[in-house]
């Protein structure tokens, strides 16, 4: 980190632009909570196929947001938990978790990642779950690895979807590199006061700070903090319109248009804990 900022003031820059940002993506089009709410939908299908039946277990969804993926495990039989340290994305999560009649099967904690295991009690789970766009706002993925390896309990699994590091280093309109590849002290400070969903204009909490994390880095983190990989895909697509230059496919994935290389632009991952 640079000289003269700390962990803390950093976070709390990125706490206020998220909290920002967790109200404006309630609201928003890409989100659309309420027909998520009609629809009732269940895990992703790679996702479900990935963990297999989940009825019964205890899930632990680390950044949660306003816990959409997080409802959507506990529709699909689990008893969940979501983390996020943004007061307004947990707020929203507790309520959409009444409104879809999904309160009894989950638990809401307000809290940074990096002190996860203290928030919440020590407690193990049989599968802690990680969606899109989680690691880039951590300084250090072996601290993060550290709270993961300290949550899957023995026999337990972690299963981890996020944009790919080539990506992130990538400029937005145009095939060059721009930022770092692997892990470095110095975060990026961005002040654009954008966000991925349809927004209602710039944030006011616009100061945001971001790192990336080399592949082998992360998977790295995880085996240094006692999971073993299961298996490791890099996919040519994501779920969010990364750059201005990706087209939406008919499933709803956004890849790069004919006549652009085919790269990675997310990956994800299944680790587990031995007996
Ligand atoms: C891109 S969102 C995750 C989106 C989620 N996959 C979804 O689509 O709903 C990133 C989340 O990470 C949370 N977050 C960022 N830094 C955090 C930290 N240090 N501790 C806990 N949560 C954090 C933010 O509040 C935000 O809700």
């Amino acid at each position: 980190m640079s000289a003269g900022q700390d962990w803390e003031e950093l976070r709390e820059a990125n706490r206020a632009n998220w909290d920002e940002r967790a109200a404006v993506h309630m609201r928003s089009r890409f989100y659309d909570v309420e027909g998520w709410l009609r629809e009732e939908p269940g895990p992703r299908r790679r996702e479900a196929e990935a963990l297999g039946d989940v009825s019964g277990l205890r899930l632990l969804h680390l950044q949660c947001h306003f816990g959409l993926d997080t409802l959507a495990w506990a529709r699909a039989g689990a008893r969940v938990t979501g983390l996020d340290f943004a007061p307004a994305a947990v707020a929203g999560a507790r309520e959409i978790a009444e409104r879809a009649g999904l309160a009894e099967r989950s638990e809401f904690v307000c809290a940074d990642v990096y002190e996860a295991v203290e928030a919440l009690g020590h407690a193990r789970f049989d599968i802690v779950y990680v969606s899109l766009g989680a690691l880039c706002w951590l300084p250090s993925v072996e601290r993060w690895a550290a709270q993961v390896g300290a949550l899957v309990a023995p026999g337990g699994r972690f299963y981890l979807h996020d944009g790919h590091p080539l990506a992130w280093a990538l400029a937005e309109d145009r095939l060059e590199f721009e930022h770092p590849y692997f892990e470095e002290p110095e975060p990026l400070a961005d002040d654009s006061g954008y966000t991925y969903t349809d927004s209602e204009g710039p944030l006011l909490n616009r100061r945001q700070y971001e790192w990336n994390h080399g592949l082998g880095e992360t998977v790295s983190a995880l085996l240094h903090n006692g999971l073993h990989l299961e298996w490791l895909v890099e996919h040519d697509w994501t779920l969010w319109p990364k750059f201005p230059w990706l087209v939406e496919a008919a499933d709803g994935t956004w890849r790069a248009p004919p006549g652009r290389p085919r790269l990675p632009l997310s990956f994800s991952l299944l680790a587990s804990r031995a007996n």
